[in-house]
């Protein structure tokens, strides 16, 4: 059964009161199509038709892709409007799909079972039946049990704005989402008017049309509510974000991570990990981040596109982007890990040290205020407090040598290009501009002196008044 899939995305938003197309807000820093694109195409359609509009231009530049199409629809006419701009890309026969771009969460578990709700011969709605039903289209069932339910069958679904008191009482409410078999569908989009309170031409009528017809009309009914809620606000968005951001915390517990608390917990993005991991409240995962067993995530770090190995410690309030982190390794707090940092086994990287595109071998330490810039570091230095890699000729970068073993003393500048062989030792407050060699001392300072009959100044006296 050829399926095909229509997604609505043209309408403003306006209540998200933004320049920005709504579809284009992010959630877990996904635009919301990009969640719906992702659940849809996870069911291998033939195509998915976007309808755009406002934005449009931005939104097709945003989600180009094979097996994806875009109609624009302008003016915006109401939801059935917006279906009818995709019908001449539809085929003759299969099932339609139609989809919200404002109703990210949707999975693809509930879409199947909607598209097998459908069967290929009868119109299937996506329900839910919510607490407070308000502004939702009511699926009107008929008094009498149909045949293989207990419910009434499905007569209609009435917009808020058209509903009598007593249809307004009907909790189980339209979702926005419904599947059909596409000739018939084509049929029922044709037969739609705008004669309603809202003077759009809404596709909720071709359940009328379907019933009209004698077609059955089945439906689904969500597991989970947070899979139908739609984005029309800032709150809604928030609110959305955070339910997205428990399940991802659920399901990292559920596979053994400590959360120290899940509501204090962001991923956006993807994250593995390995046994025993710990992560403290307050951090933020991004892109892509592989935590192997053991590691520690002390509270309130930044860490996106990172490798971190097993069993190390990141402590409270660190940065790390695109780095990889060693076995056993300790970093922070207040660390800074740039692109490009790989730090070996047990490397220490202290407070207010910054590594940017630079190899730590096993065992190197900076612990304390440095900078390590395009530098190749070996096993066991000693990189004092204060000390920096100039890497930057104001036009060029450069690297900088460091063998194993050497020292590099408190508050040093090393002007690279330059080379420090194994084992050298370089003095406090040295400024080397030339490569040092292996296994010795290396000074470059003003010697320190002691200037002889020196007094310190005096206060002069000031005049006494007159
Ligand atoms: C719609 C349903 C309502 C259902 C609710 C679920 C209709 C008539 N009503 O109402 O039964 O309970 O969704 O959230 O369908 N759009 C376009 N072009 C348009 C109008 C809308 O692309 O001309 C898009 C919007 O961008 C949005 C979606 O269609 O993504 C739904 O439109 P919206 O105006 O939010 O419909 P509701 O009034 O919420
Ligand atoms: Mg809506």
């Amino acid at each position: 059964m050829e399926l095909s899939v229509v997604i609505m995305a043209a309408g403003k938003g306006t209540r998200m009161r933004s320049s920005r197309p709504k579809v284009l807000h992010t959630l877990g820093d996904r635009p919301l199509l990009g969640h719906v694109l992702a659940s849809a195409e996870a069911l291998g359609p033939a195509r998915c038709i976007v309808v755009t509009g406002h934005g449009a231009e931005a939104v097709e530049a945003a989600f180009e892709g094979p097996q994806r199409e875009f109609v624009r629809q302008a003016p915006q006419l109401g939801t059935g409007h917006a279906v009818q701009q995709a019908v001449p890309r539809l085929p003759e026969g299969g099932v339609t799909l139609i989809l919200n771009g404002d109703v990210p969460l949707i999975g693809t578990a509930t879409l199947k079972a909607l598209v097998a709700a459908c069967g290929g011969d009868r119109l299937a709605l996506l329900t839910v039946k919510l607490d407070d039903p308000h502004g939702y289209g009511r699926i009107v069932r008929s008094p009498e049990p149909g045949d293989a339910d207990t419910q009434g069958a499905v007569q209609a679904i009435v917009e808020e704005k058209d509903a009598t008191p007593l249809q307004r009482q009907i909790d189980e409410v339209y979702t926005g989402l419904m599947a059909a078999p596409t000739a018939a569908l084509k049929r029922w989009l044709a037969r739609l008017t705008n004669d309603n309170a809202q003077g759009e031409y809404y596709l909720t009528d071709v359940v009328a049309h379907a019933v009209a017809e004698g077609a059955a009309v089945a439906t689904a009914a969500a597991v989970d509510e947070t899979e139908v809620l739609g984005v029309n606000s800032p709150a809604q968005l928030a609110e959305l974000e955070r339910r997205l951001q428990r399940r991802q915390a659920d399901a990292l517990m559920e596979a053994g991570v400590r959360l120290a608390d899940p509501s204090r917990f962001d991923l956006r993005g993807t994250m593995s990990c390995g046994m025993d991991v710990e992560i403290d409240v307050g951090c933020v995962f991004e892109g892509r981040v592989t935590l192997a067993d053991g590691v520690k995530i002390g509270a309130h770090c930044v860490i996106r596109d990172a490798e971190i190995a097993a069993g190390a410690v990141i402590h409270p309030f660190t940065h790390i982007e695109g780095a990889r982190v060693g076995a056993g390794a300790l970093v922070g707090p207040y660390a800074r890990l740039r692109p490009g940092a790989a730090l070996g086994e047990e490397v220490h990287i202290g407070n207010f040290v910054e590594v940017k595109n630079s190899t730590l071998a096993r065992g190197a330490k900076a612990n304390h205020l440095a900078y390590l810039g395009d530098a190749t570091v070996g096993e066991r230095v000693n990189y004092g407090a204060g000390s920096i890699t100039a890497n930057y000729d104001g036009a060029n970068k450069h690297r900088t040598e460091i063998g194993a073993d050497v020292h590099v003393g408190s508050n040093c500048v090393l002007i690279a290009p330059i080379k420090i062989g194994d084992g050298a030792t370089i003095g406090g407050g040295s400024t080397i501009a030339r490569d040092a060699p292996a296994g010795r001392l290396t000074v470059a300072r003003a010697r320190q002196a002691v200037i002889e009959r020196w007094t310190r100044p005096a206060k002069a006296k000031a005049d006494p008044k007159p």
